[in-house]
């Protein structure tokens, strides 16, 4: 695998039981240092499966997905989980914070995980808590936080560690459109300057539009639009 390329997939099939056909068929794809993807479909169409098996949280029926080099099916759990923690970033719909951490213990959480902070990790929070405009936010609780607070932190949580891939999947799913434009900017901005690739799902077509290069999943296949 060239060195600039952090994920390859190669002739992925996915089924589920009791659907007739499988979810996704014979999925080739990869995804280059920096680069940002989006993958579009209508709800169903297996956009958040395919990125389930890319962080190795699902297994395929066949294929290949190889993350940094490493083929994810070869790895023992704990090899996985460090894998994971160390060069993946996530964004859900849902913020999916702890309700008894506050905002910047929550930001922290993949520090904690990995057991070191260091000096350039805390010039990073800084900074992505800056940009992120949650410098007077990061005592609070998630209850106390508005939607688009919230979701800011679930991104600033997702980048500060520098991961090499951030997957999201639908990450501006519940802000209205002009908050959520925002938002996203700002984390292309912060993914630029860490050098982080994005995995975009949605079905927003003007943010899919945003990211360098749209696949569209139709029928269990994959397409370039
Ligand atoms: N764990 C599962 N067990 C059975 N069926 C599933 C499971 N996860 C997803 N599916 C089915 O796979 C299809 C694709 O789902 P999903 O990947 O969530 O689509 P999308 O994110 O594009 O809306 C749907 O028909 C869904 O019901
Ligand atoms: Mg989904």
């Amino acid at each position: 695998m060239n060195k600039q390329t952090k994920l390859k997939i190669n002739q992925l099939t996915k089924s589920f039981p009791g659907l007739d056909q499988p979810v996704l068929n014979n999925i080739n794809l990869s995804v280059k240092a920096g680069e940002k993807i989006a993958i579009t479909g209508v709800s169903g169409s297996g956009k958040s499966t395919l990125l389930h098996l890319m962080a190795g949280l699902e297994k395929p029926d066949s294929g290949q997905i190889k993350l940094l080099d490493k083929d994810l099916m070869t790895l023992e759990p704990n090899e996985l989980c460090i894998l994971r923690n160390n060069s993946l970033g996530f964004i859900y719909q849902f913020h999916h914070l702890m309700p008894d951490f506050t905002a910047l213990e929550n930001m922290m959480m993949p520090f904690i995980i990995r057991g070191k902070l260091t000096d350039t990790h805390s010039s990073q929070l800084s900074l992505v808590v800056k940009k992120l405009a949650l410098e007077n936010r990061i005592n609070h609780y998630p209850h106390e936080l508005s939607g688009g607070e919230r979701q800011r932190v679930s991104i600033a949580r997702a980048i500060i560690t520098s991961p090499d891939i951030i997957l999201a999947d639908e990450p501006t799913g519940n802000l209205d459109n002009k908050n959520a434009n925002k938002v996203f900017d700002i984390f292309l901005e912060l993914a630029d300057e860490l050098k982080t690739s994005i995995i975009l799902v949605t079905h927003d077509i003007s943010l899919a539009k945003k990211m360098s290069k749209i696949y569209n999943l139709v029928q269990s296949k994959i397409t370039v639009s």
